[in-house]
């Protein structure tokens, strides 16, 4: 036999677990509209953030699910990831990256680690904010090849990325969520945790004696550390130093600033993690890390633009493999991802 209650307590029931759901949804968007909390490192600065896009768990989370997602290239097999991988610091292992028809960009794709930190982005500098960036990956014929609203409309309809867009920004998947959600997921990727920052922050046994001579060449003699300076270990600046003979297939700086005296020049990179980000230089021309050593104790090529501070420099055999023995030094210990 059936036993029916009144139907009065299944409407309670029902109130009550909507109720129940109702305060549970609350209380989680209020978690994830929290601030992320970012670790970072001792002795850092906080990066500059944007008021106009709070660092939100729930934004952070999205661009997370957004980066590793392949639907970004409209199916075509590409996501953020393909060219900016976890296990790279967020740059991949060819000199240059395909696209989704198979073709090779212009530049060598960099790590993404302390973007945060960078006032500008892009190699010459062409990309005022990290949301505006999203733009460049997403239309570019060599890179993604689509049109970004075409993307949210397809995305759209996906239950899991509607909820989190609600959650992170209160409006359906837009390019506005989109550009912003990706943004500020690439401000996590702080690298600051190596050997060296270790040794920095006191533990002598961290770097042994080669890392230190190379480490005293690095911020000494050498001079690397003019350009390669602070806790992101560049100035984020844009300088010549005579890889290229001529700049006609690539200009750098040039490109955006149009003044002839900023042709071949392009930002420093970072050297965190440098041992896994090769092939090295803005168009991956330099297959190893001995290589570029041997570059900058060159002196580089000749060109009107080349940064004073490109002058042989004659080092021996042994400050050559000192200086590379620092540089893998250089390799964070812990996942650049802080999002579970
Ligand atoms: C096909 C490979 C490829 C894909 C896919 C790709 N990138 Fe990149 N990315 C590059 C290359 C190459 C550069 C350097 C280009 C330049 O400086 O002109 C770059 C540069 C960047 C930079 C600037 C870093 C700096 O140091 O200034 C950011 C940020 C970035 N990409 C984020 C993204 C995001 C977000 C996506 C997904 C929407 C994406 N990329 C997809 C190859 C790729
Ligand atoms: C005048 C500024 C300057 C000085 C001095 C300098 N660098 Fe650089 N370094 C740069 C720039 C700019 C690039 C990027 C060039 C490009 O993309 O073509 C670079 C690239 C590199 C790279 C490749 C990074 C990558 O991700 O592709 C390494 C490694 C490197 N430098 C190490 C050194 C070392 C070691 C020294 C000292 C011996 C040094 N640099 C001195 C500005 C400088």
């Amino acid at each position: 036999m059936v036993r029916r209650s009144h139907p009065l307590v299944g409407f309670f029931l029902l109130a009550a677990l909507l109720a129940a759901c109702a305060k549970d949804e609350g209380d989680t968007l209020d978690a994830d509209r929290s601030l992320f909390p970012l670790h970072v490192p001792p002795g850092w600065p906080e990066p500059p953030l944007r008021e106009d896009n709070p660092l939100t768990v729930a934004s952070v989370k999205l661009g997370k699910a957004l980066f590793f997602d392949e639907r970004l290239s409209l199916g075509r097999g590409i996501s953020c990831a393909s060219c900016h991988h976890p296990d790279r610091a967020f740059s991949d292992t060819v000199a240059l990256s395909f696209g989704v028809h198979g073709d090779v960009g212009m530049r060598n794709s960099p790590s993404l680690a302390n973007v945060a930190y960078h006032p500008l982005l892009m190699r010459d500098g062409g990309a005022p904010t990290l949301e505006q960036q999203v733009f460049i990956p997403l239309m570019d014929e060599a890179e993604m090849d689509v049109d970004p609203q075409q993307v949210v409309e397809s995305l759209r309809g996906d239950p899991v990325l509607a909820a989190m867009s609600m959650q992170a920004y209160g409006k359906p998947l837009d390019l506005y969520v989109l550009t912003r959600a990706l943004a500020n997921y690439q401000r996590t990727l702080l690298s600051g945790n190596s050997r060296y920052d270790r040794f920095l922050q006191g533990d002598a046994a961290a770097l042994d004696d080669a890392e230190v001579r190379g480490m005293q060449l690095f911020s000494g003699a050498a001079n690397c550390s003019v350009c390669h300076s602070g806790c992101d270990l560049s100035d984020h600046d844009f300088h010549n130093v005579g890889i290229a003979l001529d700049h006609a297939d690539d200009p750098g700086r040039q490109r955006i600033t149009l003044h002839p005296a900023d042709r071949g020049k392009f930002k420093t990179p970072t050297l965190r993690n440098i041992a896994l980000t090769g092939p090295y230089m803005h168009d991956g021309s330099m297959a190893t890390l001995e290589e570029t050593i041997e570059h900058f104790n060159s002196g580089g090529l000749a060109d009107p633009n080349k940064d004073p501070l490109m002058t042989p420099l004659d080092l021996t055999a042994q400050e050559k493999q000192d200086l590379a023995a620092f540089l893998r030094s250089l390799t964070d210990e812990r996942s650049l991802d802080p999002v579970p």
